[in-house]
Order: C-alpha cells, then sequence, then structure tokens
C-alpha cells in the first residue's frame, strides 16, 4: 500500500478510502495517477475483507482534470498511438461498488473520474464541469457520454460547449450527484454510506450493481431480462436462504458470500 506515489489508501474496516493526493496540482490526473488507481481498485476488488470504495481527493478539489502539463507538447501519433486515457476504462471494470466523495473542483477529467464511480456524494463546496473547451479540445475520458446520460443532452451540451461549472445543488437537481451533504462531513458520511454497502452480502452487492449498470447498455427488454436471470441466480446462494431465513427470525443477516 505504500507504494503509490499519488493516492493514500487507507482501510476502514470493510471500507476502502482512496485518496487523491497531488495538492501540488489540485490533484490533476496524470500518467501515475492513472497507475495507482488502478493497482489500488485491482487490490480492492480481489480483497475478499474489502465490500465497498470511496475514491476522493481534498477540500479545494476532488481532481482539477487530466494533467495539462503532462498533456500540453503530446502529438495526435502519441494519443492515439497509445490510445491515451482508454486505461481509465480499466478502472470502470471493477466489480464492487466505488463511491465518488467529491468536494471542490470535479473538472474535466475530474468530472469524468467521479462519474466512472457508482454514484456521486457531493459536499456543498462542489463544483462539476467540462472545460476542455477552453483548451482547444474536449472530454477524453467519456465526459460527454457519462455527462449526457446522467444530465440529459441540453446541459451536456451546454456544460461542454461553454465549459461552465455546475455547482452542488445544480448537480443535484440534475441528478448527476445523489445527495449533497456539508463539506465538513463529506468523507465521514461517504465512508459511513460505503459501510452500509459493505454489510449487505457481497453477491447481491456485485448483482445489484451489475443490473443497474445494465440499464445504460441494453434495450429495456433486454434490461429487465437481465435483472431477472440475475436474480433467479441469486436464489443459488447460501446468502439468500440466511437473508431471507434472518428476516423471518427477526435477526440481521450472517452472509458468507457464497
Ligand atoms: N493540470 C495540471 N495542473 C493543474 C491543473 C491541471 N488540470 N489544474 C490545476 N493545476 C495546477 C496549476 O497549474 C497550479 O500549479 P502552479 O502552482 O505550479 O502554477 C496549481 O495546480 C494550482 O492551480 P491554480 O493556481 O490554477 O488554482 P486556482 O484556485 O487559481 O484555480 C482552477 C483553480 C479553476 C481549478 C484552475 O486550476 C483550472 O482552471 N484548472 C484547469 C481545469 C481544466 O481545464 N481541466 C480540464 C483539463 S483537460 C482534461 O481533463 C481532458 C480530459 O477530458 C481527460
Amino acid at each position: 500500500m505504500s507504494d503509490y506515489q499519488t493516492i493514500l489508501v487507507e482501510r476502514r474496516d470493510r471500507v476502502t478510502l482512496i485518496t487523491l493526493n497531488r495538492p501540488e496540482a489540485l490533484n490533476a490526473l496524470n500518467a501515475q495517477v492513472l497507475a495507482d488507481l488502478l493497482a489500488a481498485l485491482a487490490a480492492f476488488d480481489a480483497d475478499d475483507t474489502q465490500g465497498c470504495a470511496v475514491l476522493t481527493g481534498s477540500a479545494k478539489a476532488f481532481a482539477a482534470g487530466a494533467d495539462i502539463k503532462e498533456m500540453q507538447a503530446m502529438d495526435f501519433a502519441a494519443m492515439y498511438g497509445r490510445n491515451h486515457f482508454a486505461g481509465y476504462e480499466t478502472l470502470t471494470a471493477t466489480r464492487k461498488p466505488i463511491i465518488a466523495a467529491v468536494a471542490g473542483y470535479a473538472l474535466g477529467g475530474g468530472c469524468e473520474l467521479a462519474m466512472m464511480c457508482d454514484f456521486i456524494l457531493a459536499a456543498d463546496t462542489a463544483k462539476f464541469g467540462q472545460p476542455e473547451v477552453k483548451l482547444a479540445v474536449s472530454p477524453g475520458m467519456g465526459g460527454s457520454q457519462r455527462l449526457a446520460r446522467a444530465v440529459g443532452k441540453a446541459k451536456a451540451m451546454e456544460m461542454c460547449l461553454t465549459g461552465r461549472m455546475m455547482d452542488a445543488e445544480e448537480a443535484e437537481r440534475a441528478g448527476l450527484v445523489s445527495r449533497i451533504v456539508p463539506a465538513a462531513d463529506l468523507v465521514e458520511e461517504a465512508v459511513k454510506t460505503a459501510a452500509t454497502i459493505a454489510a449487505m452480502a457481497p453477491l447481491a452487492v456485485l448483482a445489484n450493481k451489475e443490473m443497474v449498470n445494465a440499464a445504460f447498455e441494453t434495450t429495456l427488454a433486454q434490461g429487465v431480462q437481465f435483472e431477472r436471470r440475475l436474480f433467479h441466480g441469486l436464489f443459488g446462494t447460501a446468502d439468500q436462504k440466511e437473508g431471507m431465513t434472518a428476516f423471518v427470525e427477526k435477526r440481521p443477516g450472517n452472509w458468507t458470500g457464497r
């Protein structure tokens, strides 16, 4: 865990708290951040003692975007040839849930990284934006697609074309964030929410995440069928028997992850 250069990783019981830690660059996302995040999330996903992750930044910035200084001199061959930023899609293959806890700036790649997480809890100080157009480029980590799916075409188009920021209230109204909490309580609230998730039967958590995500990739009929099949599959688990028996016996479930 101590090998990471740009993030801090802490385990709080069954919750992995990952904190972006490049304060000198407002947590701008460079190649090292991606490498650290991929390593930390792979370790989290493979660890049966961990049930949910929280990804956060600092009070001033979740992340102020991809690292502009790293990209400044790059040309088309370097970008296209190395498929720059494609590595972030690996991050979205994490099977266990990840909550983004966003305070301050979540701009460009920072907003995109938050949207790659399963949901976003926002501090009242949060500001979201896709300002790449001001640099004569565009989102490159999925922002135009995920923002449009999250808030609809009108707002996504306005944000991408003007680069303006959305505050936490507007982001909540638009459906970009699940809820707003006071900045001072953000990390504790996110960890508490993650602990609630991590206390659920692990296979049911994986299935719930997988089926909600399917809503963005399928027709309604296919999605409903996918949900029903996964639901049926959960009846093959010991934890389903335990969960329903525990309800009937009016006691908490005791999960085995089987
Ligand atoms: N990349 C590299 N360095 C960055 C950075 C970024 N995205 N954002 C901030 N920094 C650096 C600044 O250069 C500055 O470093 P120095 O002290 O060495 O000059 C330091 O972080 C502090 O930043 P500011 O002095 O600018 O802080 P501020 O409070 O005055 O302004 C801000 C804050 C409005 C967020 C401003 O920093 C800003 O506009 N940042 C860039 C936002 C942006 O354009 N993001 C999109 C990047 S492109 C992208 O993300 C592509 C993609 O889709 C994947």
